[in-house]
């Protein structure tokens, strides 16, 4: 099967993104969404240990992230809603293996697509589910993928899917057209039995202009190639925008040991046959 146009490939190649719209239908994103949710509850009890930053990865919570690689664990937000109210940053990281419906979500035409695009044997190693709540969604800061998913040669790509509108005003993604030909700038690995820490590979840092914001409706995928450049704003509006987040690698690459996140067994993508179709929710 193949998905993508050779304008398409040939786009993607030259920029380090593509935008897909169309690519899921609205049942199918309100179906994830209600998956989501439904997570949220049986995860409410660890919700206190959980507090999510891109900034600082503080000690009371560095375990209970650095062991969540297999897991379906509950991040929050550092900011509380003005009610007083905690809120839900992400689910991470490994949705796409233990929960059904994530695990059957668009995985042949997510093989096909890594394919059309180059990669051998494309494996999910990670998900996210991230909730970008009214008010207080938080930023993500600019980053590459391959940083925190690093294979060699480098391989990971990213799977962005939009399940409600993202603008400018709920923290839409903002990518580097180009950007992913300036080259691993740091890689975020193990440092012996509990800690982990950012190596940097090159002192140059990214540029801070050139972003451009990738305003897209629900149901749209962006693709996106580990080395590019991207973040998103925090999400002041009144208006969620949730999105789920796929990383596959090609598994002919070398995957190290020091990379924070540990492979399980249970990667399972390259090899099933079977498309897992969503049910209709109605
Ligand atoms: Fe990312």
């Amino acid at each position: 099967m193949h998905i993508l146009s050779a304008a398409q490939k040939s786009f993607f190649h030259e920029n380090g993104y593509l935008v897909l719209e169309g690519f899921s239908t609205v049942a199918d994103c309100q179906l994830l969404m209600r998956v989501a949710a439904s997570w949220v509850e049986k995860l409410n009890p660890e919700r206190e240990k959980a507090v999510f930053s891109t900034k600082n990865q503080g000690s009371t919570t560095q375990d209970y992230f650095l062991e969540s690689g297999d897991k379906v664990r509950i991040f929050m937000e550092e900011e509380k809603a003005e009610n007083g109210q905690s809120q839900v940053n992400k689910l991470g990281h490994a949705l796409h293996q233990l929960d059904p419906i994530f695990k059957g979500f668009s995985h042949q035409k997510t093989t096909a697509i890594a394919k059309d695009l180059g990669m051998k044997e494309p494996v999910p190693i990670q998900s996210m589910f991230i909730f970008k709540s009214p008010k207080v969604g938080g930023e993500v800061n600019v980053h590459q993928d391959a940083t925190f998913l690093y294979t060699e040669p480098v391989s990971v790509m990213g799977f962005w899917h939009a399940l409600q509108d993202a603008t400018l005003e709920n923290g839409c993604l903002w990518a580097l057209p180009g950007g992913h030909k300036l080259g691993l700038k740091s890689r975020f690995v193990r440092d012996g039995e509990n800690g982990v820490r950012m190596d940097i590979l090159d002192e140059t840092p990214l540029p801070e202009a050139g972003f451009i914001p990738l305003e897209v409706p629900a149901g749209t995928l962006v693709l996106l190639h580990g080395l590019l450049p991207h973040y998103s704003d925090v999400n002041r509006s009144k208006k969620p925008r949730q999105a789920f987040t796929l990383h596959v690698i090609d598994d002919v690459t070398h995957y190290p040991e020091n990379n924070w996140l540990k492979r399980s067994k249970s990667e399972t993508f390259s090899h099933s046959n079977s498309e897992t179709h969503l049910p209709n929710p109605s």
